[in-house]
């Protein structure tokens, strides 16, 4: 098997910022109840008609950059998203025309927010195998196309926005291990009820306000607190190391609250947790590569560090990896 790392990262962030204040004129809501029971302060929209795809061409083009290869290069774009362009085709395959990226496989993968560890795990396979030489793995999410703007218990917590990296053969470091899990018997919990074939698109299903996501936050709170320890103690057995080997941990960025409840059964300091939540609120598949993305920017992420990502989800799903910088 050969050793799979990250070669480049890229994001972007739409332009458009909604703040807490905006949203205090939308619904019966406050700006110090979303910061203390989310920990979230502003988040960023697409512009009207602005796609997953939009965003993630923007992504795509500067992980690519960063890593010093050309969209030729690519043999597979896997792309993480809930809000693709349209039902189908993939984005994936809107991606690979708008980048030229003429002889990449593509796919997408809807694992919510844990698709783009999934979608990490997915593409190393491929690589380790030496199948393929470079893929390129996004999420990107519109979320607030599915969002209802009459729902307080929501509409506060998304937001838009895409990250991207560039897998390849690496000499040293690079993916050190994956643990992905499901259990589906809570799919319930978070869903858009309309829109597929259980429930296709009516006038009916539009009035009843179905094709916005729904969800019961209480009851996911705790199974989120629990799922994202349980994932990042599997992976680290996995992997044969400890908490105390971890320089970083990128969680997805659901909830500040959550996060740190999970540091603290964890037993990681505060320090060694990145958050983007405030100033991004959660962006599902997008949230945990743009916050990876972001710490590598800012420095906070240098060679040979242990970095654990870490995120649960829609399905439910959860997935974590440790990889060495
Ligand atoms: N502004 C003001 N009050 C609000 C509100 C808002 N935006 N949203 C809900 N409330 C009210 C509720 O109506 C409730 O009022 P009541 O006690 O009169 O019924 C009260 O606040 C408490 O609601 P509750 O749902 O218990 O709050 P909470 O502390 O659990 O926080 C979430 C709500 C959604 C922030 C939190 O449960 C959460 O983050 N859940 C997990 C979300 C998640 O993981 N989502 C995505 C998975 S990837």
């Amino acid at each position: 098997m050969k050793k799979v790392g990250i070669i480049g990262v890229g994001e972007y962030l739409p332009e458009r910022i909604l703040t807490n204040s905006d949203l205090e004129k939308m619904v019966d809501t406050s700006d110090e109840w979303i910061t203390t029971r989310t920990g979230i302060k502003k988040r960023h929209l697409a512009a009207v008609g602005q796609a997953a795809s939009d965003l993630a061409l923007k992504a795509a083009q500067q992980a690519l950059e960063n890593a010093k290869l050309k969209a030729e290069d690519l043999d597979l774009i896997v792309v993480a998203t809930i809000t693709g362009d349209m039902p189908f085709p993939s984005v994936a395959s809107i991606i690979q025309d708008k980048l030229g990226a003429k002889k990449a496989a593509c796919f997408d993968i809807s694992a919510a927010c844990a698709g783009f560890v999934y979608g990490l795990s997915v593409a190393e396979k491929f690589i380790a195998t030496a199948t393929y030489k470079n893929a390129l793995v996004i999420g990107t999410e519109v979320l607030t196309s599915i969002t209802d703007w009459q729902d307080r218990n929501t509409c506060v917590l998304f937001g838009d926005g895409a990250g991207a990296v560039v897998l390849s053969e690496v000499k040293k470091g690079g993916i050190i291990s994956t643990y992905l899990g499901c259990d589906g018997s809570k799919s319930g919990i978070l869903n858009m009820p309309a829109g597929g074939s259980r429930n296709p698109a009516t006038s009916e299903t539009v009035r009843n306000r179905q094709h916005y996501l729904k969800m019961q936050g209480n009851e996911l709170f705790k199974i989120a607190v629990n799922t994202m320890t349980d994932a990042a103690e599997t992976v680290l057995k996995q992997a044969g190391m400890t908490f105390a080997d971890i320089n970083l941990i990128i969680p997805h960025q659901a909830n500040a609250r959550i996060i740190m409840a999970v540091a603290k059964k964890l037993g990681i300091p505060q320090d060694r947790v990145y958050l983007n939540i405030e100033r991004c609120g959660n962006m599902s598949s997008a949230s945990t590569v743009t916050a990876l993305c972001e710490a590598v920017q800012e420095g906070k992420i240098k060679k040979g560090d242990i970095i654990l990502l870490d995120a649960f989800g829609a399905g439910l799903v959860w997935g974590a990896c440790i990889i060495e910088w």
